[in-house]
């Protein structure tokens, strides 16, 4: 019993207060992309909806910490459903100057008519100088441009 109270007197120590207010965590810029399409590729219509395949076929990226092309490797597997919903389903790869190899999956849903969707994105990579995009919980924008789409990608940081 009184060996409980104890406990329980630690674990009010140790636990930390609940408030209604957090410090907001931060955010780091990690590039601007332009992403080039080819000629997209009508799958048909799919239970969920309309399946179009865009085909990255290049691009350029640039950041602070990263930066490269994107090679001509991947495509945005689109999803319009009948509620006008558009996910986008994007995977590529891009190599960066110093000649690492990423693998960027990029997915979400359209915001609004003008094209502007909000993406979450991870990033597969052996690179030891790449080796945290492995961890990054990356996150931005994807807008419809001339040639394709432009990206503003950031990563969460604590
Ligand atoms: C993307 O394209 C815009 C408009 O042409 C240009 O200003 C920008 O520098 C390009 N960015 C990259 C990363 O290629
Ligand atoms: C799917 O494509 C068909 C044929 O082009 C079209 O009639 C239909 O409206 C489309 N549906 C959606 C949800 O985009």
């Amino acid at each position: 019993m009184r060996f409980l109270s104890l406990l329980s007197f630690i674990a009010v120590l140790v636990t930390p207060a609940l408030t209604q207010d957090q410090i907001p965590p931060g955010v780091a810029f990690l590039y601007n992309a332009n992403i080039t399409v080819g000629l997209s590729v009508d799958v048909g219509a799919i239970p969920a909806g309309n399946v179009t395949v865009i085909p990255v076929i290049g691009g350029a990226l640039i950041g602070p910490q990263i930066s490269g092309k994107i090679l001509a490797i991947g495509a945005d597997w689109g999803l319009s459903t009948p509620q006008g919903a558009y996910f986008s389903d994007m995977r590529a790869q891009i190599r960066t100057m110093d000649n690492a190899n990423i693998y960027v999956q990029m997915s979400g849903l359209m915001q609004r008519n003008d094209g502007l969707i909000y993406v979450r994105a991870t990033f597969q990579t052996g690179h030891k100088d790449y080796w945290w995009l492995n961890y990054a919980f990356a996150f931005g924008t994807m807008r419809a441009s001339g040639t394709g789409f432009m990206v503003e990608m950031w990563r969460l940081t604590y």
